[in-house]
């Protein structure tokens, strides 16, 4: 299991308190208009989605007490299961698939492709198989009727989606017109400021929640809680 997962973390008190204020704030906010299905995104690769994808999961799951479920919303890269150590045998594409009457009944199919995720209240929709058409799955119509769905079955649940960055492709533009709302990642020392504009100009600004700093080498700031020695990478 990755290092950097809250759970591995969970005994450091700093790092728990920083994913708390998240949550708390993305729970007010969400709260306020009963937004409960947030997108994950970033500018470019590697900044650090999918983990805090998760870890975001890990944390709303505590302090709420309700269902997260994790959506794996990178087609061509899938990463979650990954993390979590699960080799799926179906998820999101099979349900995208499923008109072609695979799995007979209707309810067959979240059985099949919901996963749990062995972490209390968290449960993943994998990826499969990576796919090279994305852009052409996601338009299809199948994710809003995912999300309608998934909403019915968890009411007071949250759904989170990870994406694959906005810049180089666009199905995290489509997937950001599926959700309640986009909460955006930087990688401190990351991309160059014109390319995070770039992503947040290309995504609806209304839908951005808000920003996720990720990564910050806490040694440089020299934070004052005696956290020196501790990388935050
Ligand atoms: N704050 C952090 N501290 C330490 N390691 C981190 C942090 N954020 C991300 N990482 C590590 O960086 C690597 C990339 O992270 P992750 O897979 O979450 O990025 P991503 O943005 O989802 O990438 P991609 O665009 O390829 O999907 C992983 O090994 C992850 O464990
Ligand atoms: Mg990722």
């Amino acid at each position: 299991m990755n290092p950097y997962l809250l759970t591995m973390l969970g005994k450091d008190p700093f790092i728990l308190d920083q994913y708390r204020n998240l949550c708390t704030k993305i729970i007010w906010t969400c709260a306020v208009s009963d937004k409960r299905c947030l997108l994950i995104t970033s500018s470019v690769a590697s900044e650090g989605k999918s983990l805090t994808s998760l870890n975001l999961a890990i944390s709303i799951a505590e302090m709420k007490k309700e269902q997260v479920i994790l959506v794996d919303g990178d087609l061509r890269h899938p990463s979650l299961h990954k993390f979590l150590d699960i080799q799926p045998e179906h998820g999101l594409l099979s349900y995208f698939q499923n008109e072609a009457g695979y799995f007979g009944k209707e309810d067959d199919i979240f059985s099949k492709i919901v996963y749990p995720s062995g972490i209390d209240n968290i449960s993943l929709i994998p990826v499969e198989k990576s796919v090279s058409n994305p852009a052409e799955v996601l338009t299809s119509g199948k994710m809003p009727d995912l999300i309608r769905e998934l909403k019915q079955r968890y009411k007071n649940g949250y759904i989170i989606i990870d994406s694959p960055p906005v810049v180089p492709i666009s199905d995290a533009i489509i997937l950001s017109h599926y959700v309640d709302g986009v909460i955006f990642l930087v990688k401190a020392g990351g991309p160059p400021r014109e390319v995070v504009h770039k992503a947040v100009a290309l995504l609806e600004n209304k839908k951005i929640l808000g920003v996720i700093l990720n990564n910050i080498n806490l040694v440089s700031y020299e934070y004052p809680y005696g956290y020196k020695s501790y990388h935050y990478k």
